[in-house]
Order: C-alpha cells, then structure tokens, then sequence
C-alpha cells in the first residue's frame, strides 16, 4: 500500500475529536503539519482540545458539529469554507455505543438513536462535504467502525463480541461499513475506506471514555489503522476495511 504523503498542504475534518481517538487523530495529522478541522459537538469543550494541540504548534480549528444535526452539519460547511476552498480528508469518527441493550429489551426507538449518530451522521457529513472533498486533488474518507461491525468476527465463537448480546451497535457499524463500500463505488475519485481501531486477531481495542478505559492499545495505536487510511497515497486503495494489523474481514 502506497502511504506517501503528498507535500501539498493537507486539510483534515475529523468528527467527535475533543477527546479519545478523534483528538489523538487530530494531534498526529497536525503533527504533519496538516490544516485540523476539529469536530466537537460541545464548543467548548472542542475549543479546549484545539487550544492544546494549536499550543503544541499545530494548526487548527474548532468546528462546533453535532453529527445528528442538518443546521449543526450545514453550518460547519459554512465554517471551513471560511478557511479553504477544498477538504483532503473527512475522518467520520464520531459515534456512540448506545446502551448496549439486550436483544429482549431493545427497541426501534433507542436503536434509531444508535443509528442517527454511527449511520445517518457518517452520511449527513460526508454529503455536505462532497463538494470540498470533490474540489481536492486527491480526496480520502475514513469510516471509522468496529470489529463489532464485521459478520465474520460477530459470527466466530472465538471472539468475545460474540457473546455480547445487543442489537444497536454492532449492526450500526455493519451498516457504516456498506455505506463505505457504496460510495466507494459511486466515487472513484474519492477514496473511502473503512479502519476499525483495535486488533481483530488479538481481541484487543483502544482505552477510551466509550469502553471505560478497558481496552489494551493506547490511543496512538488505536488510531494507527485511521491515520494509515488518512495519509493513503495516490495508488492508494478503495473500498477496504482494515484494523491496525493490516485487512479486516467484512
Ligand atoms: N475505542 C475503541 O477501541 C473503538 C473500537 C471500535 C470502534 N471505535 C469507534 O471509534 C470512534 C471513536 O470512539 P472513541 O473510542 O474515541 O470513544 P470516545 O472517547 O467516547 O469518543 C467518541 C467521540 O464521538 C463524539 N460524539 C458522539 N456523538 C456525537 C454527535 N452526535 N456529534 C458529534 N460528535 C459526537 C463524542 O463527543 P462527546 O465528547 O460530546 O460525547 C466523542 O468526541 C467511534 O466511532 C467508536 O465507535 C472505537
């Protein structure tokens, strides 16, 4: 896989990056001296994270963006545009997990909830920015999923999602991940790849509020599998799902 940076300036949207994994994918892309467009649905908390990294010398922006909103969703549009006429890079990060409800007790109602932020946010943003994205030389978006969303992991006794029981997330993820290969196919022009964050083969993921910090990979490694998908070079792949070890099974 080609993974050499263009020297072009390079500009980055990243969804739900005050904290977790968006944040460290917003130090490290702003590490490559990369204009960082920093999603965070609360302001004030997104500037708090921006004023970090910009103190460390980066470049970025607060975008105040709730992904299950259209006017929040239109209106960061409007806001980087203030700054550039083209986006590289879309990184749709943002999700929740829900309330890990038992099949007996999920309803369509809190699965809808689920879907608004991990499904309907991931296309809510990328159509609004398809035309920044379009107007980039050589535009990348990255899904950001799970292996909760793969039929071969949820299917294989061996790993411990298995076992889990609930509805909402897992076939949200499962959804983003056909999404990705839907547009991937609709936009040759535009690469769209899915990263899981955690390691499939050793059962492990990154500790962030969403687990409770019980995952086993830093959030450096935890976004290994975005930023390889982020900084993809021209021959770059479309329409793959990888985790930080290399193809993940859909
Ligand atoms: N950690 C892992 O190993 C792991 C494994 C598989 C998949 N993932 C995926 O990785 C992504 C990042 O998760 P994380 O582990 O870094 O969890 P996290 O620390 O809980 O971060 C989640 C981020 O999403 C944001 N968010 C939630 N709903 C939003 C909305 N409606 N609009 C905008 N932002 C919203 C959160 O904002 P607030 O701070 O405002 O809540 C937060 O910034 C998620 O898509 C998750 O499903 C993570």
């Amino acid at each position: 896989m080609n993974t050499e940076l263009t020297s072009e300036p390079t500009s980055v949207l990243i969804t739900g990056a005050n904290k977790g994994l968006g944040l460290e994918t917003a130090r490290r892309l702003g590490e490559l001296n990369w204009t960082v467009f920093l999603g965070s649905r609360d302001a004030a908390r997104g500037q708090a994270a921006a004023d970090k990294l910009t103190a460390g010398g980066a470049r970025v922006i607060m975008v105040p963006l709730d992904v299950t909103s259209d006017e929040s969703v239109a209106e960061a549009v409007r806001l980087v545009r203030e700054h550039t006429d083209r986006l590289d890079v879309l990184v749709n990060n943002a999700g929740t997990p829900g309330k890990i409800l038992h099949p007996a007790e999920a309803t369509a109602d809190e699965i809808h909830s689920v879907y608004d932020t991990n499904v309907y946010g991931p296309v809510r943003v990328t159509k609004a920015f398809l035309p920044l994205l379009q107007a980039a030389q050589q535009p990348r978006v990255v899904m950001v999923s799970s292996g909760g969303g793969s039929f071969a992991v949820v299917t294989d006794p061996a790993q411990p999602v298995s076992q889990m029981h609930e509805l909402a997330y897992s076939s949200s993820k499962a959804a983003l991940n056909m999404l990705t290969v839907r547009y991937a196919q609709a936009f040759p022009d535009i690469k769209f790849n899915v990263a899981t964050p955690g390691e499939i083969a050793n059962r492990k993921f990154a500790a962030t509020d969403m687990n409770h910090h019980t995952g086993q990979l830093t959030v450096t490694e935890g976004t290994d599998s975005i930023v390889r998908l982020a900084t993809l070079g021209a021959d770059g792949p479309t329409g793959i799902f990888v985790d930080r070890l290399g193809p993940a099974a859909w």
